[in-house]
């Protein structure tokens, strides 16, 4: 078990005085393929060594309670009504997923329940998703339902849609629970057909630099996005009546009506057309051993992403532009929603400590903010912890 495992079980040994079944349910990070999972197009994501762990066990009550570390805060639960709350927010992720489980008909028995992690807030490695994930995933296993993994996935996403308030796609609740040690998941989000493709970064590693900035804009900008979007599809759809979403467009199509399409829209469009394009053939560089190849590509959608999509921001900007004076760093964007928290970067192993001493300075420097950075490892998706320290999947 390692030291959060350890911790999270202890902590429910002390509050509730029995054993827990523990699950864990990691963050993600995506290699390519950004904003395009709610577009029906496909993603490359991954998870990794940094997770959310969940002790659970029947209450002895009719009561059921929710702990969690990191705010140290109870909350006691109406499993029959569990409707949303002003007070505390963290208590939402889960009663959203609650709610599903209710509404769906499951039978749930009162449970007590502790929850904490070391995936940072805000950084963009989906916490939400994996706190939605795993305690899906927790109740699933306590009361023994049967629920499949996809089932989970899309109750875990309704909760961040309805409870959160944010229309996310379907990538950060996929790549939670259905990640796999040592692969990424070319996930094509239209019909959730996926394959693991094994990551092999050769003599390199995957760095990500934490801005430790998140713009209020983030949920509001994200909404918008989404509808600018479906604009373009209804745009495209008098034309070209079997485009349901933009994964069915060319730029072609765009460039044809391009007068009919407000500026902001055309562009938001044509990002997303050609990061889908790109996502693919980044994927093939993949499997061919391309890295290089690979790198320009996370360059390219890092573009698309702050001049097209506008969903990066100055302190992003900065991190990628510093990137580009190290020849060992073959590619640098903006991950995840945007307007803050990481940028992932493909770094030679050996000049880690000389690119993120600079990019360490250099960020200092121009916003006075010390950067964080990760090093992160691929590993398997949600699951339960077995007391040995053995998981299965
Ligand atoms: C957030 C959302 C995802 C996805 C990314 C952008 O992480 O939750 O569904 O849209 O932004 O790729």
């Amino acid at each position: 078990m390692d030291p959060i495992e350890s911790d999270i079980q202890a902590t429910f040994r002390k509050l509730f005085h029995n054993e827990p079944l523990l699950v864990r349910s990691p963050g993600r990070i995506n290699l390519i393929g950004e904003h395009t999972d709610y577009n029906d197009g496909f993603v490359m994501p991954a998870a990794i060594d940094k997770e959310v762990v969940f002790g659970i066990a029947p209450s002895e009550t009719s009561t059921s309670v929710i702990y969690s570390v990191k705010y140290n805060e109870r909350f006691v639960v109406d499993i029959k009504n569990p409707v949303k709350t002003d007070k505390p927010k963290w208590v939402n992720y889960l009663l959203g997923v609650l709610y599903q489980f209710v509404q769906q008909g499951h039978q749930v028995k009162p449970f007590n329940c502790v929850f904490g992690g070391d995936i940072p807030i805000g950084a963009g490695l989906s916490s939400s998703a994996a706190v939605e994930c795993g305690f899906a995933f927790a109740l699933n296993e306590l009361n023994q339902l049967n629920v499949p993994k996809v089932k989970l996935i899309t109750m875990a996403q309704w909760a961040e849609h309805n409870y959160a308030g944010v229309k996310c796609g379907i990538m950060d609740q996929f790549a939670s629970v259905m990640g796999k040690e040592g692969h990424v998941i070319v996930l094509d989000c239209r019909s959730l057909t996926h394959r693991y493709s094994p990551i092999d970064l050769q003599d390199y590693v995957i760095i990500l630099c934490d801005t430790k900035v998140k713009h209020s804009l983030v949920d509001s900008e994200y909404n918008t996005r989404r509808n600018e979007c479906e604009q373009g599809v209804s745009i495209l759809k008098k034309h070209y009546p079997f485009v349901k979403s933009l994964r069915d467009a060319t730029t072609d199509m765009l460039e044809k009506h391009r007068d009919e399409f407000p500026a902001k829209v055309y562009n938001r469009c044509l990002y997303i057309i050609q990061e889908i394009q790109r996502v693919q053939e980044a994927s093939a560089d993949l499997e061919a051993g391309d890295l290089s190849a690979f790198g320009k590509k996370m360059y390219e959608t890092h573009y698309g992403l702050s001049k097209l999509y506008e969903v990066s921001c100055k302190e992003l900007d900065f991190l990628v532009d510093e990137s580009k004076k190290f020849d060992a760093v073959l590619g640098s964007r903006m991950m995840g929603g945007g307007f803050g928290g990481c940028t992932i970067n493909i770094v030679r192993d050996n000049a880690v400590e000389e690119f993120t001493n600079h990019l360490k300075s250099a960020y200092k420097k121009a916003f006075s903010i010390d950067m964080v950075t990760y090093k992160v490892k691929v590993r398997a998706g949600t699951s339960v912890v077995l007391p040995s320290g053995v998981t299965v999947r």
